[in-house]
């Protein structure tokens, strides 16, 4: 019989590691804020062993892994704190893992919440993107002992094909928002010289081309360079969300007395763009900026 696995926020990352888990047989229940998300779940799932909880604290009470992935630091704090949250209602022994990306000063406090109650406690961001939720192939960067993470592995591996353990709680938020600001720089850069080439007269195409064959070549030129030249924008990672990242970056600077000239700019441009655009795009949407018409 396998752990029973609590499982809150059912987004575009949510929702395919739960049905991963799902299909290797553990036992879920889930709980989203939308409750429609979660019912529609369960009814697809019918076969497998999947319930809807009533509460954050309901979903941790009946759980032996807690796993949370929700938008942004607000909506971990309502999930854990808020109304019957789920911090209450973990048991003792019990193990919960946050994939959020959120503040190391959120999760550090997590952490020394569960302490006493005697639950094993987890930061763990993951980078991938929703194919690699879908598929299983997520990387996660922990923060946490190393004993709680070996107890949490047969859980992670379905989900992901990498952990690192880089510290204690705090260090898997910390290394996932300087790795965000890499993309985040690396897109703008992207959208920036398309930009430039297109004012000037030469198809971005042929730019893509010649970058995919040079020292610039990079991820984001085979994920975001063909939404930037369609000018479509679906929402894989949402801008919403590097937004939130960028500024959790620029915070966690700010806090130890560095100062990040590139991203405090990106910042004020993802936040113009995110200002102006009435849906909600992909970050590839930064490219927006330059096309004010
Ligand atoms: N998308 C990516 O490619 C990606 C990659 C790596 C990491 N991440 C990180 O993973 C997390 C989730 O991302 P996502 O793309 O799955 O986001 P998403 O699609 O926007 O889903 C957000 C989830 O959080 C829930 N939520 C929002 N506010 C809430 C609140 N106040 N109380 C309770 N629940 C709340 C939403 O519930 P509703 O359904 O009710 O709205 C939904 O389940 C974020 O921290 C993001 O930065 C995302």
């Amino acid at each position: 019989m396998k752990p029973t696995i609590g499982f809150i926020g059912l987004g575009l990352m949510g929702g395919p590691m739960a049905k991963n888990l799902a299909r290797a047989g553990f036992p879920l229940v889930l709980w989203n804020r939308t409750r429609e998300k979660a019912e529609e779940f369960a009814h697809e799932s019918a076969g497998s062993d999947v319930k809807v909880g009533a509460s954050p604290r309901e979903t941790a009470e009946k759980a032996d892994f807690l796993i949370t992935i929700v938008s942004d630091p607000p909506a971990l704090e309502e999930v854990l704190w808020g109304q019957d949250g789920a911090l209450e209602g973990l048991r003792r022994g019990s193990t919960y893992i946050d994939s959020s990306t959120v503040s190391p000063d959120l999760v550090r406090k997590i952490g020394k919440t569960c302490k006493e109650p005697g639950v094993g406690f987890l930061d763990a961001p993951v980078t991938g993107g929703t194919w690699g939720a879908e598929k299983g192939e997520l990387v996660f960067m922990v923060g946490g002992e190393k004993e709680v993470l070996e107890r949490a592995k047969p859980v992670l591996e379905v989900l992901g094909k990498r952990i690192f353990l880089l510290g204690p709680n705090g260090a898997g938020q910390t290394v996932k928002l300087a790795m965000n600001l890499i993309l985040a720089l690396q897109v703008e850069a992207l959208a920036e010289a398309l930009a430039l080439v297109s004012t000037v007269g030469i198809p971005g195409e042929r730019l893509i081309e010649v970058l995919q064959s040079s020292m610039a070549r990079a991820g984001v030129l085979d994920v975001k360079a063909p939404l930037m030249l369609k000018n479509e924008f679906p929402p894989s990672f949402p801008l919403r969300l590097m937004h939130k990242d960028i500024r959790l970056a620029l915070e966690l600077a700010k806090q130890h007395g560095l100062t990040l000239p590139a991203a405090a700019a990106s910042y004020s441009t993802y936040d113009s763009v995110k200002k102006s655009s009435k849906d909600d795009p992909d970050y590839a949407a930064v490219a927006r900026f330059w096309k004010k018409s």
